[in-house]
């Protein structure tokens, strides 16, 4: 059986002084930018502000999921989804109305998706797989990029796994995912990976993009 693989490089471990070169790295072969989005209130972290964040999105050569880790979110995340995002990503946590949020990004032609943080229960949520694209499993706490892989989220993914059922939804994952711990993330579901620190951080960006992403296909292809 062969599964569709998404590599979704993130550029929060790149360097922000040199963006379009960072991205031009890994342009040829991933299949979506991920935008980290941190506003130092949800999390203890800032990257951009709308106005940098809609720089990067209007420039990008690869479409764009923003990764949404920002308070009160259902006023923010159309505005990313009207900047062009392919796909925005938000937190149930930071969200008063889930549904509501949902209807608004899709409403402006993107993709939307719901970020589940480490300690939040899965199933509390299963209510929405009937109107989202994508799920993200967080794999680390959100706010920083370099942490370590939480094995004890993989329950969790294949639980994700299970609920999607026959849905078209993708199945992603966000922290510590490198070319130790992407086998056991696939393996337990996911098909979507975002990766931080093990592509930039490594001599040859695309190469590692491609390895991650065989490792990931692994025995499905
Ligand atoms: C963490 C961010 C991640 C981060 C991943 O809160 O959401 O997207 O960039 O970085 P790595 O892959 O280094 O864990
Ligand atoms: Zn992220």
């Amino acid at each position: 059986m062969i599964k569709e693989i998404r590599i979704t490089p993130s550029i929060l471990n790149a360097d922000f002084s040199d963006l379009k070169n960072e991205i031009a790295k890994i342009a040829d072969v991933s299949d979506l930018l991920h935008l980290d989005i941190m506003d130092n209130i949800f999390v203890p972290n800032f990257t951009f502000d709308f106005q940098a964040a809609e720089a990067i999105i209007t420039q990008s050569s690869l479409p764009v999921d923003a990764h949404l880790m920002v308070a009160s979110v259902d006023s923010i995340a159309p505005a990313y989804a009207e900047a062009g995002c392919d796909s925005v990503t938000f937190h149930v946590e930071a969200a008063a109305d889930i549904s509501m949020t949902i209807k608004s990004i899709k409403s402006q032609g993107s993709r939307a998706s719901i970020a589940i943080k480490p300690e939040t229960d899965l199933n509390s949520y299963s209510d929405f797989l009937d109107d989202i694209d994508m799920i993200l499993i967080m794999t680390v706490e959100p706010g920083f990029g370099g942490q370590s892989f939480r094995e004890d989220m993989l329950p969790k993914i294949s639980q994700a796994k299970k609920l999607i059922g026959d849905r078209p939804i993708w199945l992603q994952v966000d922290g510590g995912i490198s070319e130790r711990t992407i086998e056991m993330a696939s393996e337990a579901g996911a098909d979507t990976f975002v990766a931080g620190s093990a592509v930039f951080n490594s001599d040859n960006p695309a190469a590692m993009v491609q390895t991650l992403r065989r490792l990931a296909q692994g025995k499905y292809f």
